[in-house]
């Protein structure tokens, strides 16, 4: 038919038609999902979701950066779990915290049940969810935020205090404050008998890092991972700054995340693990994963159980991609396979120009340098 209609309005959105039949059922105003709409009616919808109404709505739909610029009205938010990343030097038991942190995860109805590495975990504290990155490095972090994706709320440096303050410790510090997130200092290995957890204190307030108890902002907690000491606390102190944070996504739309790890796997295809952002991710989603597209087959978490819906924060593992995807690739779902198909077939083309492009270039250049 003519004009835009609801259809139209929930792509530019992003939103359900029925959630946007419904907000105008309540501003009294009555519509099906094809029925043309009066530029009235837009600019209501528009204003209901915090949008100065324009003329003409046009969306590149393939431009998937457009969905994660929507503004979301607050009254839709809904708190979610932190997400955090664990950096610091070589040695200082980024892999140890994690492992240990891992399996305080793991109740007791799932005790014999085997956690799968996806990338990325949730750890339950008192009610509260914590989600870790499970590739830690400075490295994972800076390419998923060169990639657009900035995914990390919390970082947590890890010091050894024995070692104490290293180069890797100090371009973490400098990533983390890049990012704009805040850093909570895990001063490790204190049940060494060489550890020194005073010295990496005085040694980190030469870049800023200055703890609580000496009047700084900064919050230490002094653990033992192989030991599995204090850990305790510092998931406390992890929830702490979430709280603070006031973290929040709208649950109630559909998902939008990044791709945390993505791999060709013999049997199953393509799968790639997903960080939702905002809204809830179903089995059975027409999505568009970076340049590759498909269906949500399935979806195991990281605990390997099998799941049909994950909201905000959760990382889960999915199958039903052409393609694989890269890590720190944004996703988006859509309304209907059809538009992801041509969405995804559209980027994976243009990422394809590119590449030729580029190559093209560095052939000139090398001709030139030859000459
Ligand atoms: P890279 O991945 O190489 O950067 O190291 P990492 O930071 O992941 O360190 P990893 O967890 O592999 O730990 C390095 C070594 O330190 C291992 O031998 C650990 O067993 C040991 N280690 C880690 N945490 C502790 C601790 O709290 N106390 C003691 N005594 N040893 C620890
Ligand atoms: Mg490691």
């Amino acid at each position: 038919s003519e004009g835009i209609n609801i259809q139209d309005i929930a792509k530019v959105f992003h939103r359900d038609a029925t959630e946007i039949i419904k907000k105008l059922m309540m501003l009294g105003v009555m519509a099906n999902q094809n029925q043309a709409l009066s530029k009235d009616v837009i600019e209501l919808i528009a204003m209901e979701y915090g949008v100065e109404p324009i003329e003409k709505v046009e969306v590149d739909k393939s431009d998937l950066e457009l969905y994660f610029e929507e503004e979301i009205p607050e009254e839709a938010k809904k708190i979610r779990p932190p997400v955090v990343t664990i950096m610091g030097h070589v040695d200082h038991g980024k892999t140890t915290l994690l492992d240990q942190l891992r399996h305080t995860s793991v109740t007791a109805d799932e005790a014999g049940g085997i956690t799968q590495h996806i990338g990325a975990y949730q750890v339950e504290v008192d009610g509260n969810t914590v989600t870790f990155l499970d590739t830690p490095g400075h490295e994972a972090f800076t390419t998923m935020r060169a990639r657009g994706a900035d995914v990390t709320d919390i970082a947590i440096i890890v010091v050894a205090a024995d070692d104490g303050v290293m180069p890797q410790t100090v371009e973490a510090i400098n990533h983390a404050k890049a990012a704009d997130v805040p850093i909570i200092i895990a001063v490790n290995k204190i049940d060494k008998p060489t550890a020194n957890p005073d010295r990496v204190k005085q040694e980190l307030t030469e870049y800023g890092i200055i703890p609580e108890d000496w009047g700084g902002e900064n919050i230490f907690v002094e653990i033992s991972a192989k030991m599995n000491l204090n850990l305790d606390e510092l998931l406390e102190m992890i929830l702490l700054v979430a709280e603070v944070q006031e973290l929040k996504a709208d649950p109630n739309r559909m998902a939008i995340g990044s791709v945390i790890e993505a791999r060709l796997d013999k049997s199953q295809g393509a799968t790639a693990t997903l960080l939702v952002k905002e809204g809830t991710l179903k089995v059975g989603d027409p999505i568009v994963v970076g340049n590759t597209y498909g269906r949500v087959r399935t979806m195991t978490n990281d605990k390997n159980r099998r799941i049909k819906t994950a909201g905000p924060a959760t990382p889960v593992e999915i199958t039903g991609l052409n393609d694989a995807p890269q890590a720190g690739d944004l996703f988006v779902v859509f309304e209907d396979e059809k538009s992801a198909r041509a969405a995804g077939e559209e980027r994976a083309m243009r990422a394809q120009e590119a590449q030729r492009n580029s190559t093209k270039k560095v052939t000139l250049d090398n001709l030139f340098e030859s000459l």
